[in-house]
């Protein structure tokens, strides 16, 4: 683990008094608001976290909450650090390393993104099984030692899936699930672009998730993730995605993410 990671967790444990955490969330493009269902959250800005991102896209707090969610103590990332910020797809590592030595052992990544499936509609939830690694960048280049040699057959853990569609029948959420394809972005994608991705088998395509599952996976956190879709992607069945819709309708998808998220940690026995 990082420097940098082990300073931060210094400063969580000295600020927080909290010195375990069984659960981590990272909450995407207008989600952070979600971290509103903690109880009594200690709240530390980035700034003040060694390695952790310093985000600029409007939409996304810069803060981690760490507080009690059902039987367990919690940790919510309140906005991430993209690719497209900087053109560093390792910019979430030192992040997830401390929520890793923090304890938890699995994480939940969340995300707006363009659906490319008509079945599902923006303001809909869909549970990731699976992803294309379109750009065809990863945060392990340059990594020594053979541990870069992630595995990825079963990178969306089997387990925490069942847990998200059990939680999400007695939450009332309806959740999708399908297959995400990263593109770098910041622009949005052309038309043809989102054929190609539903050619290839995508149901939903956005501008992170891939490389902090990448990420997760080689530090051995177990990883579950849901997009937040916000629109059909460009020309696919009208849709024209722009930033402000995006934040928009991810607040509105919001209020289904705490009935989930709620339901999932009253669940938990291990996280
Ligand atoms: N494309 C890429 N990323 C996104 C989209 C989209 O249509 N919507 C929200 N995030």
């Amino acid at each position: 683990m990082s420097d940098d990671a082990k300073a931060a967790v210094e400063v969580i444990h000295r600020r927080s008094g909290v010195e375990r955490i069984e659960a981590a969330f990272v909450l995407g493009t207008g989600l952070g608001d979600t971290a509103d269902i903690l109880e009594a959250p200690i709240v530390i800005p980035y700034a003040d976290l060694s390695g952790f991102p310093r985000s600029g896209v409007s939409g996304h707090e810069g803060r981690l909450a760490i507080g009690r969610l059902g039987n367990a103590r919690v940790a919510f990332m309140q906005g991430r650090s993209h690719y497209y910020e900087h053109g560093n797809p390792r910019a979430m590592g030192s992040a997830l390393e401390t929520l890793a030595l923090l304890g938890a052992n699995s994480i939940v990544l969340t995300a707006s993104a363009g659906s490319v499936n008509a079945g599902f509609p923006p303001g809909s939830l869909m549970l990731v099984s699976d992803h294309i690694n379109f750009n065809g960048l990863n945060p392990l280049i340059g990594v020594e030692s053979d541990h870069r040699f992630v595995p990825m057959t079963d990178a969306y853990d089997a387990t925490l899936a069942e847990r998200f569609r059990e939680c999400g029948r007695h939450a009332g959420v309806a959740l999708h699930e399908g297959v995400y394809m990263w593109f770098a972005g910041p622009s949005f994608e052309t038309p043809a672009e989102i054929r190609m991705a539903r050619m290839l088998g995508a149901d939903a395509v956005g501008m992170s998730i891939v490389p902090e599952v990448i990420l997760a996976r080689h530090i051995g956190l177990r990883v579950a993730a849901i997009a937040m879709l916000t629109n059909f992607g460009a020309g696919f069945q009208g849709g024209d995605p722009s930033h402000a819709q995006t934040r928009d309708t991810a607040q509105i998808g919001a209020l289904a993410l705490r009935r989930l998220f709620r339901a999932f940690m009253n669940n938990s026995e291990d996280t």
